[in-house]
């Protein structure tokens, strides 16, 4: 039978395969295009994001939205496709990476696609422990981690064991967000207007929490008094705001999720520090700003994208670890 472990993520859909190559076997926008007038999907996946903000009888949808799946029937066509793409034949076992808490209504619309894409078992896992185990951290029932996984849409933090999680919850805040924020920030300081494709390869190639660093990038965009195209050069100091403002708000929450700990696991925590994933978790900086503002360790993941599909491959290759993390 063959197995998958699936992070349907906001902005990209993580597919692990267990069995013959073991691995990371799919990696792609999950994203649709779908016709104005038919209503018909076009394209799929990095296919569809690559027409993002350029057509006009196309509209382009995120079925996934803030770590929610909001259109069950493109989420289901979307997951349909990247299985057929990966040649899935016959009874199909899927672990789906959920974000923390993931309430009953949630699993309920993950069940529906997964029906729409001919998986036949499925079970779910929170994201803060597949993260956790797929860097590879010492987590048991006796020793806790704590875990912090920023995506596109949202960021799922909890201090956990095997035996539960002990505090946790799960915030709307991702780097979409500071997309967002970015577009209105270059509008201010430059005048001009840039798209949400722009916003985001800005950020991810000049986006950097370290002091005073002085990458940078043209960038191109739409003047916003005479509506002509004009560029830009952009600094790393000029978009640290809109991005270390987010930053900010997540490790408030982080704090709040420490403080609420009991006594022992506190100090347990104190001395293995904290755990980052998510692709957030790239930029330049971020470990050291986290180990800052949290006065602990900070640990980013060697694949941070990676980090929560590659633990639930680990889980889906475990039955009793599976049985032990799996959502009722
Ligand atoms: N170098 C980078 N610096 C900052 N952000 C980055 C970098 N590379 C990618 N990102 C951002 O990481 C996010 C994607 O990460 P990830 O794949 O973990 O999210 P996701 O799983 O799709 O979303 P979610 O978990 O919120 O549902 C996007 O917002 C992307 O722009
Ligand atoms: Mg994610």
């Amino acid at each position: 039978m063959t197995k998958f472990a699936i992070d349907f993520g906001t902005s990209v859909t993580k597919i692990f395969q267990l069995g013959s190559g073991n691995g990371v076997v799919l990696a792609e926008a999950t994203c649709v295009t779908v016709d104005k007038l038919t209503g018909d999907a076009k394209a799929f996946g990095d296919d569809a994001k690559k027409v993002l903000g350029k057509t006009a009888d196309t509209e382009v949808v995120f079925p996934v939205y803030e770590g929610e799946i909001v259109d069950e029937v493109l989420a289901g066509a979307l997951l349909g496709y990247f299985m057929s793409r990966l040649g899935r034949r016959g009874f199909t076992e899927a672990l789906f990476c959920v974000p923390c808490g993931c309430s009953k209504e949630s699993r309920i619309k993950y069940l529906h696609v997964a029906r729409i894409a001919g998986l036949s078992k499925v079970s779910f896992v929170e994201v803060p422990y597949l993260a956790a185990l797929g860097q590879n951290v010492p987590v048991s029932e006796s020793n806790p981690a704590f875990s912090v996984d920023i995506g596109a849409g949202k960021t799922s933090l909890a201090a956990f064991s095997l035996d539960g999680i002990i505090a946790g919850l799960n915030m709307n805040v991702g780097g979409n967000n500071m997309d967002v924020h970015i577009i209105d920030h270059i509008a201010q300081l430059y005048n001009l207007k840039i798209g949400p494709f722009t916003a985001e390869k800005l950020k991810n190639t000049v986006g950097s929490l370290i002091p005073h660093d002085h990458q940078s990038t043209i960038v191109q965009g739409r003047d916003i008094t005479t509506g002509k195209p004009r560029q830009v050069v952009v600094y790393s100091e000029d978009i640290i705001r809109p991005i270390s403002g987010y930053v900010n708000t997540i490790l408030e929450y982080a704090e709040l999720v420490l403080r609420k700990l009991p006594e022992e696991v506190s100090a347990i925590m104190c001395r293995s520090g904290v755990y980052l994933s998510g692709g957030v978790c790239d930029m330049p900086g971020l470990g050291d700003y986290v180990a800052e503002r949290l006065q602990m360790d900070a640990h980013v993941a060697e694949n941070p994208h990676m980090a929560a599909v590659l633990g639930g491959g680990r889980v889906l290759g475990n039955a009793a670890l599976l049985a032990k993390l799996r959502m009722e």
